[in-house]
């Protein structure tokens, strides 16, 4: 049986990464398995940690915008001025690294990707450890690479809990994530951004707080790694249908142990197992990594979605259940 230490208080995560451990902490998207970003021995663990490949570039987890010149040399005003309004918050942005983004954190690439997490706990965290001269915690989503995303600390505990007990690293509870899936990433090194990765702040959102259009078009490699065409994936095999679809699904093609994510208004086919009823975009997001895990834990082999349309966090829902849905390749 894992025993790994689950943390409750800020101060135990501070000292632990101050002496160069890892430790998973809450933040309002998903739980991230951080490490001192300055500290090349603790980088390199946690892609040991995730199993993932060293060139994936990681986000380095700041306490405020004013720790961000440490990473960022410089990002255009209309990049200014949207950290200013969302920090803390769902949003990170990429900028033309600082020589102290070393190669480990960005995968060699000229760039860095930095954000300021909204979760107090996390906030805590990031402000003690500026006291002990540690300005900023790389912290990847906390699960083995291409894995569903955790969004409590017990999915840590299931994600990575061997590990990091087998190394005496721990896991800060902070409770279930509110947002549910990870940050918006921006690419902030031109005059208008592009997204690399889309999240809880909406193309929308981009445009009326900066007044600048979105480019259309993502970057050529894939820089994201949860850009690869398949990620998030549980075990189950995940099929996205549409309300029409599931009410005419022929019983006869529907294996018995298949489950339903839906909203609560779509009702469930006889002999599916719900496994999710939320009562609104947001409430889907914030369930849809856990009902995932919930269908592997039923032994269910299929799960059926139904995605919210529209234009908001219905796009990360959509983004992320389309690369669950695509089979790992061999
Ligand atoms: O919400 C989040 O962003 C969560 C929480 C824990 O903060 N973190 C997260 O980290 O999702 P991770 O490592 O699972 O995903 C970070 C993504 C990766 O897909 C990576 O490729 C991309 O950020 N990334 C990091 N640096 C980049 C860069 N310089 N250029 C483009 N993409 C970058
Ligand atoms: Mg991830």
């Amino acid at each position: 049986m894992t025993s790994v230490d689950i943390l409750h208080n800020a101060d135990a995560a501070v000292a632990l990464l101050v002496a160069g451990q890892l430790c998973a902490i809450p933040t309002e998207t998903v739980y991230g398995l951080a490490a001192n970003a300055s500290n090349a021995r603790a980088v390199a663990r946690v892609f040991e940690a995730k199993g993932r490949p060293s060139d994936h570039p990681l986000i380095v987890h700041v306490a405020d915008i004013s720790c961000v010149g440490e990473w960022i040399k410089e990002l255009p005003e209309w990049a200014v001025v949207l950290v200013n309004a969302v920090w803390p918050g769902p949003l990170t942005v990429v900028g033309p690294r600082t020589a102290s983004a070393t190669d480990d954190i960005t995968g060699g690439q000229d760039t860095v990707a930095v954000r300021v997490p909204a979760h107090p706990l996390a906030l805590e965290v990031l402000k003690k450890l500026r006291e002990h001269g540690v300005l900023g915690l790389v912290a990847p989503s906390a699960n083995a690479f291409g894995q569903v995303s955790a969004t409590t600390a017990e999915h840590v505990v299931e994600e990575l809990g061997d590990y990091l007990n087998e190394h005496g690293d721990a896991i800060l509870d902070g409770g279930p994530c509110a947002v549910g899936v990870e940050s918006t990433i921006v690419l902030a090194t031109s005059d208008q951004p592009i997204i690399l990765r889309p999240g809880a702040i909406t193309r929308e959102d981009i445009e009326r707080i900066t007044g600048v259009q979105v480019a259309q078009g993502t970057a050529e490699t894939p820089r994201v790694s949860g850009a690869l065409a398949s990620h998030y994936a549980p075990a189950a095999q995940v099929l996205l249908i549409d309300t029409q679809e599931l009410a005419t699904l022929p019983t006869i093609d529907q294996p018995r142990s298949a489950g339903l994510i839906a909203l609560s208004h779509i009702p469930t086919p006889a002999g599916m197992t719900r496994l999710c009823a939320a009562s609104s975009a947001s409430e889907f997001a914030a369930q849809l990594y856990s009902t995932m895990r919930q269908a592997d834990h039923q032994n269910l082999s299929v799960i059926y979605v139904v995605a919210p349309a529209g234009t908001g966090i219905e796009q990360a829902i959509l983004d992320r259940l389309t690369r669950a849905a695509t089979p790992a390749k061999e």
